[in-house]
């Protein structure tokens, strides 16, 4: 193995490069496949760090990023730019660039070309679409141009319209026909994995045990071969109430309020910086100042008298 196939943890520790074959592997071996959103260079440096095999630079940063309602409006440059930062901070887990919504729904050819421009000028290493069977065609294509594509069904948010909101899918037996002829159409289409949103354990369960490639489930039960999670969900830095399927790992909100208020505080109190904090002049130059200003501190008490007298 090539020391650039390998990465090294927090704790010194190097794992090897995480590639759409490793997790292919883990769904024979039967080892559970851990995924997580991140969106720039700390985040996703930490999130590597910590042994998650695959980094989705997930279009929901629309929402948690950026500030809006949906997925929707974000756009394929302001997706690389943020997959070009994570790439920098990743060694070992696989990158995966989600195609915004646009990107690929009118034209063929354009989601082709926009799906490599996310490898050739991001580094991605794998690109995500929402869709099932309609998506069939695209998905071979873009692989025909050697990129691997992660399937994405169910609650799929880019739909959010037609869906009519950010509803469960695969409840009813027709909704179930339907995920089972979008999972498979993906299978045969040659995607690494698909993710599965929103639809019921049951489900998520069934057809995680029909198609060969892993599922990775998110609100899909625990049955999956593997789990995605949005990083600000697990964070508490959304400011919106956490959707049924989320697990709050921490508080990142309350621990950053307090040391924004910390800092406030400090400052006013003036106890920063204290002196341990502020640089300080060479011995020399400290010693030639404080002569210059000796002499001229006479001549200016000086002044101060002629003035009082006047
Ligand atoms: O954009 C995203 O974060 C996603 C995952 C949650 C699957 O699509």
């Amino acid at each position: 193995m090539s020391l650039t196939s390998l990465g090294e943890g927090r704790s010194g520790s190097v794992r090897p490069k995480i590639t759409t074959l490793t997790i292919q592997e883990k769904k024979q071996r039967h080892e559970i496949i851990t995924c997580l959103t991140a969106y720039d260079y700390a985040t996703s440096r930490l999130v590597d760090e910590a042994g998650i095999d695959m980094i989705l630079v997930g279009d929901s940063l629309a929402q948690v990023v950026l500030g809006y309602e949906n997925t929707l409006p974000v756009t394929v440059e302001e997706m690389l730019h943020h997959t070009r930062a994570v790439r920098r901070g990743v060694k070992s887990a696989l990158v995966i660039a989600d195609m915004p919504f646009g990107a690929y729904h009118d034209d063929t050819k354009e989601g082709v070309q926009n799906a490599l421009r996310f490898v050739k000028e991001a580094g991605a290493e794998a690109v995500k679409v929402e869709g099932g069977v309609k998506r069939a065609e695209l998905v071979r294509r873009i692989l025909d141009s050697e990129v691997p594509v992660m399937g994405h069904i169910g609650l799929t948010p880019q739909s959010l319209h037609k869906m009519g909101g950010f509803k469960v899918q695969g409840k009813d037996l027709s909704g179930i026909e339907q995920l089972m002829k979008d999972a498979m159409a993906l299978e045969r289409a040659g995607v690494f994995c698909m993710v599965l949103e929103g639809v019921p354990r049951e489900v998520a369960a069934m057809i995680t045990h029909e198609v060969s490639v892993p599922t990775i489930g998110i609100g899909a039960g625990p049955d999956c071969d593997g789990q995605v999670l949005v990083f600000h969900d697990i964070l508490n830095l959304t400011f919106l109430p956490p959707a049924k399927f989320v697990r709050r790992y921490g508080d990142a909100a309350a621990l950053i309020n307090n040391a924004v208020q910390q800092f406030k505080a400090d400052v006013q109190s003036g106890s920063y910086p204290a002196d341990e904090e502020s640089y300080h002049l060479p011995k020399e130059t400290r010693s030639a100042l404080d002569a210059i200003l000796a002499r001229k501190q006479p001549a200016r008490a000086r002044e101060k008298q002629l003035a009082v007298g006047r």
